[in-house]
């Protein structure tokens, strides 16, 4: 395996990798190649090679840390737990076959609602639409680094609540269905956490200060007024998110994004919702008290 790594052009954040071999165990030298390009550009695209089976997709994120079983809380069956299915496809009993529908998604960082939450994301287009959905990314580090002086000091110290409780009881969802075929099936799943972090967070790994909130999942600041929890999230959320700083991806079948989940955010266009989309999700765990 020879991997070309390349900068892609005229984007604030991300690279190009092509030459991995799903079908190979990842050596050692390779995997910290990956992890250095990864903490350099933020965002990698794994590109033009043969689309990974479920089972070389589990081995290969595990060589980057211990995968977190999403499906086992977003009640997929028949999934590997390790692999989260995001797409509006039904199954034949008219219940979804993964998360979401066809609607568009707001920033987030993947399990910031978990006291373990994810470290590293993968995300592999396995079927898109004729005009697929846009994936953006921004660079957390970066938004933490260019806050006014007198806005660090304010947020460093704070903490934050994280939860996905509102936004999946929203009947697009489809999850009420899961859970009542669960309940008809005597299937017992756990209950989708909910967690509490700094603010500002350091990566275990690169040692570096990540802001770490987001429009779709942090809910409130702690021990704070709600008017005023308000303003400052959306203050932190608009400085994050401008334009220039953003990378938008277009996807291509077989397409795997790899990206340092804690210290970025993403979002999704919505898309025809006639038509078919299917991604595979998989994210490695932090420790907590790594960031705590
Ligand atoms: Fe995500």
């Amino acid at each position: 395996m020879q991997l070309e790594i390349t900068a892609l052009p005229e984007a604030p954040l991300g690279a190009m990798i092509r030459g991995w071999e799903p079908s190979e165990p990842l050596d050692d030298a390779h995997r910290d190649e990956i992890v250095d390009a990864l903490y350099r550009y933020r965002v990698l695209v794994f590109r033009d090679q043969p689309q990974p089976t479920d089972e070389e997709l589990v081995r290969f994120v595990a060589r980057f840390g211990q995968p977190i079983k999403g499906s086992e809380w977003f009640r997929n069956a028949g999934a590997l737990p390790e692999i989260l299915p995001v797409t509006n496809i039904r199954g034949g009993d008219g219940v979804r076959l993964g998360v979401e529908g066809a609607t568009d998604l707001e920033w987030h960082a993947d399990y910031s609602y978990v006291a373990t939450p994810g470290k590293t994301s993968f995300l592999n287009a396995v079927e898109l639409p004729a005009e697929p959905p846009r994936t953006y990314f921004c660079d957390m580090y970066r938004a933490f680094e260019t806050l006014e002086p007198e806005l660090k000091d304010r947020v460093r110290g704070l903490r934050a609540t994280h939860s996905i409780a509102d936004y999946m009881a929203e009947p697009e969802r489809g999850f009420a269905a899961k859970v009542a075929r669960d309940r008809a099936q005597g299937v017992d799943r756990p209950e989708i956490p909910e967690a509490e972090h700094p603010v500002v967070v350091r990566h275990p790994d690169t040692n570096h200060e990540i802001l770490y909130v987001s429009r779709g999942i942090t809910r409130r600041i702690v021990g704070m007024d709600r008017a005023e929890s308000s303003a400052l999230l959306k203050q932190l959320h608009l400085h994050a998110t401008r334009p220039e700083v953003v990378y938008a991806h277009d996807w291509q079948v077989g397409d795997l994004i790899m990206f340092d989940t804690l210290g970025t955010m993403h979002r999704r266009d919505s898309w025809d919702p006639t038509q078919r989309r299917l991604m595979r999700q998989l994210s490695t765990a932090c420790r907590v008290e790594a960031i705590a």
